[in-house]
């Protein structure tokens, strides 16, 4: 590489990092007390409500089979699990499982008070109140976090806030802190899911009322690695996050495993290659013959696979949890 281009790629990093600081600086005077208006974990925390909790914008969540499909099946007494921007520790509280579980924010745990918040949802029993721990994360490095060590990864209502560059950060450092066969939930914001006007419009206002000026939603949308101001949505969207997921070396389960769940934002379920899975998918495909179903993305069909649903059961994610 020339001199002349590696000056250019370090100001061009100097960039990148200058602007991320500035996004994580972005949070610094908002949300205290980590119970933020979360669409579904303020509405559910609040109202204590199994089925049926309307949101925000009035919709309904179906919040325990948003927790069937992506918190318990993957958290066993064995698992480490990491909850990114945990805030007050909402999400985490259903880890309690776990054998030790990982709250990961930029807003130190005072701000959050997510220590606190865990004793009040009610969920987490006394005595495993000590296997909850708090990283802050300014850098988007994850450094704080062993190499090889993370089973499980979830993340709602956060990464909607984080700009494409901010996201491939995490995708990057991430990889080498999981453990094979490690899953990853992780929530974005889509523009093809944000099929309500009035949400569209909210877009384009609130970045109007921070001093930034989009003629149209899809202007708003376009700009996914931005400026940020407090609070920001960044619509990166299923294909860029996907891409990225695959280029740092991910395998993409579902890209919008919640469809039905979840009503305008995917949640992407994705892993890192290797550990159990794999070798149950491998004997999966070696009974199943000329049937060759990929088993980490068959969500149908469960009941039908007979004998040879015990490997399903091996491998979380395979079989459909709702029948
Ligand atoms: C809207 S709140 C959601 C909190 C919680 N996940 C929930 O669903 O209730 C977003 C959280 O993400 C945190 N956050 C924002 N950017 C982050 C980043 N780059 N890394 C980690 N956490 C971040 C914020 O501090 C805040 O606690």
């Amino acid at each position: 590489m020339s001199d002349k281009l590696k000056k250019e790629v370090e100001r061009e990093s100097n960039i990148v990092s200058d602007k991320l600081k500035k996004e994580i600086e972005s949070f610094d005077n908002i949300w205290f007390g980590g119970f933020c208006r979360s669409k579904m974990g303020h509405a559910a925390a609040i109202m204590k409500e199994e089925y049926g909790v309307k949101n925000d914008h009035g919709k309904t969540l179906i919040f325990s089979k948003f927790i069937e499909k992506t918190i318990e099946p993957y958290i066993t007494k064995d698992t480490v699990a990491l909850d990114i921007g945990t805030d007050g520790g909402f999400w985490a509280a259903y880890f309690h499982k776990a054998k030790s579980i990982i709250g990961m924010d930029i807003r130190p745990a005072e701000h959050t008070l997510y220590f606190e918040n865990l004793k009040k949802w009610d969920i987490v029993p006394n005595e495993s109140l000590t296997k909850y721990s708090y990283h802050i994360n300014r850098d988007f490095s994850c450094s704080t976090l062993e190499d090889n060590s993370i089973d499980y990864v979830f993340s709602f209502d956060v990464f909607c806030h984080i700009s494409l560059s901010g996201q491939e950060q995490y995708l990057k450092n991430l990889f080498s802190k999981l453990k094979p066969g490690a899953n990853l939930f992780i929530m974005i914001a889509d523009a093809e899911e944000y099929t309500s006007e009035k949400m569209r419009d909210q877009g384009v206002g609130s970045a109007a009322r921070n001093g930034i000026t989009y003629s149209t939603f899809e202007d708003a949308v376009n700009d996914y690695d931005g400026e940020p101001y407090p609070g920001r949505w960044y619509w990166v969207g299923k294909d860029k996050f996907c891409e990225l997921a695959v280029k740092y070396g991910y395998e993409i389960v579902d890209s919008n495993c919640c469809k039905d769940i979840v009503k305008f934002s995917p949640v992407i379920h994705f892993r890192k290659p290797g550990g159990d899975n794999d070798i149950n998918s491998w004997s999966y495909l070696l009974h199943q013959g000329d049937h060759i179903y990929d088993l980490k993305t068959v969500e149908e069909g469960y009941h039908n696979q007979g004998a040879l649903r015990h490997l399903c059961d091996y491998a979380p994610g395979v079989k459909d949890l709702e029948k």
